[in-house]
């Protein structure tokens, strides 16, 4: 019995895979490489000592996804894959529809035929966008993102609660928040690609001098400092997270309709001038930065209630942001040391 991970080659899948191998699963991981890189198998590999089984293709394609149902004993899925970049999302809409449903209807049409339940979705604290209130628990009403990539999240969110109540199914939607960090190892973490416009990349190229200057979006928010607020989740506790639902759904043994919907989060709020101070701290290093106009499509804050999955899942996020910090600073170490 094997769990497919899409997107497994990730940033937040390859850290979860090493969690499913700590845990005994067995991973067959498809990704197609368009946002990471071989490598991480390998780096995998070298944390667990277990290579997972690794089909490099794109989900669009039904025939490959096919095949890899029909060579394994699949019993669960952890879909990752999406394209994820909120900015490219508004340039390239169809794209993005085309990639992220499409490829998660792909890989449910093989569950709906071959009945086969237990289903993770990657969803986002964006379907939330500003909530009136704070924190934000699993009942606060969703809004429809005002972006392409939000939009996607939310429509995946619906597609599978269609699927679990038509076919009696067990799906998961885990919305995180705001991930960060790397793996302890320095192995894995989120691969730049191009210029970053996530906050803790951004900070990480310009304390590494990549980037000149940090351009803080936005100092005229109602909160203390003026920056704006977000809840920064530790990619490894994140990790942990999705093997404790994994966990969960397969325990739940019944023929009835299960859709579980958790936030995740650490429950405290950071603005970007902490952020950029815990940054500096954690590592002992500068972060220029310049303060700038707000930018488009921007909420002021967003942190979650995770109070529901601590209780139902026996899971909590256990690492401060200075803690997360120094990893990135470390696995940032680690990219310049393989140019070398
Ligand atoms: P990522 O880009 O690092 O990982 C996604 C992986 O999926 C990549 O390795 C990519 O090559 C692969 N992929 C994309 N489309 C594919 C396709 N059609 N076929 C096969 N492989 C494909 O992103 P991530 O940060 O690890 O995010 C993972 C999931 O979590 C995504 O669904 C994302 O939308 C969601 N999410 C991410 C964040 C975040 O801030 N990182 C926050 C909330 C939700
Ligand atoms: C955090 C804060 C910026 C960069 C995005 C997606 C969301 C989710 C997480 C996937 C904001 C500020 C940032 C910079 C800055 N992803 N910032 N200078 O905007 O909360 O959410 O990623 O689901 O859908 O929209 O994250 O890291 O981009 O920004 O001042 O160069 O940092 O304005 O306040 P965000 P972020």
């Amino acid at each position: 019995m094997a769990i497919l991970v899409t997107g497994g080659l990730g940033y937040i899948g390859s850290h979860t895979v090493v969690e499913l191998i700590n845990n005994n699963f067995e991973v067959i991981i498809v990704d197609d490489l368009s946002n990471s890189e071989k490598f991480i198998l390998h780096n995998i590999e070298e944390i667990t000592g277990k290579r997972p089984i690794f089909y490099p293709f794109d989900l669009k394609r039904k025939e490959l996804l096919n095949q890899v149902f029909d060579a394994h004993d699949i019993e669960g899925c952890i879909n990752f894959a999406a394209f994820k970049a909120v900015g490219e999302s508004q340039e390239k809409p169809i794209d993005y529809y085309e990639n992220n449903l499409f490829s998660l209807i792909n890989i449910l049409q093989e569950f709906k035929t071959r009945k086969i339940s237990n289903f993770i979705f990657s969803s986002s604290c964006t379907v939330y966008g500003q909530a009136d209130k704070m924190p934000i628990d699993e009942n606060t009403p969703l809004k429809m993102p005002e972006s392409v990539y939000g939009k996607t999240k939310q429509m995946g969110e619906e597609i599978l609660k269609d699927f679990a109540q038509s076919y009696k199914s067990k799906i998961c939607l885990l919305r995180y928040f705001n991930p960060i960090g790397a793996h302890p190892s320095a192995l894995l973490g989120e691969l730049p690609i191009g210029v970053p416009n996530n906050l803790v990349p951004y900070v990480m190229q310009t304390a590494a001098g990549i980037r000149e200057k940090l351009s803080v979006w936005g100092n005229d928010y109602p909160t203390e400092d003026g920056t704006a607020i977000r809840d920064y989740i530790y990619v490894v506790d994140l990790a942990k997270a999705h093997v404790a639902a994994l966990k969960s759904l397969m325990n739940k043994e019944t023929e009835e309709t299960v859709i579980d919907v958790y936030n995740l989060g650490t429950g405290k709020g950071s603005s970007v001038l902490e952020v950029v101070q815990a940054f500096e701290s954690a590592n002992e290093v500068a972060v220029p930065y310049q303060i700038c106009n707000r930018r488009e499509g921007d909420i002021t804050i967003a942190y979650a209630n995770a109070d529901k999955a601590e209780r139902e899942l026996n899971w909590k996020s256990a690492t401060s942001l200075e803690e997360s910090l120094k990893t990135v600073w470390e696995w940032q170490k680690y990219l310049e040391s393989r140019k070398n």
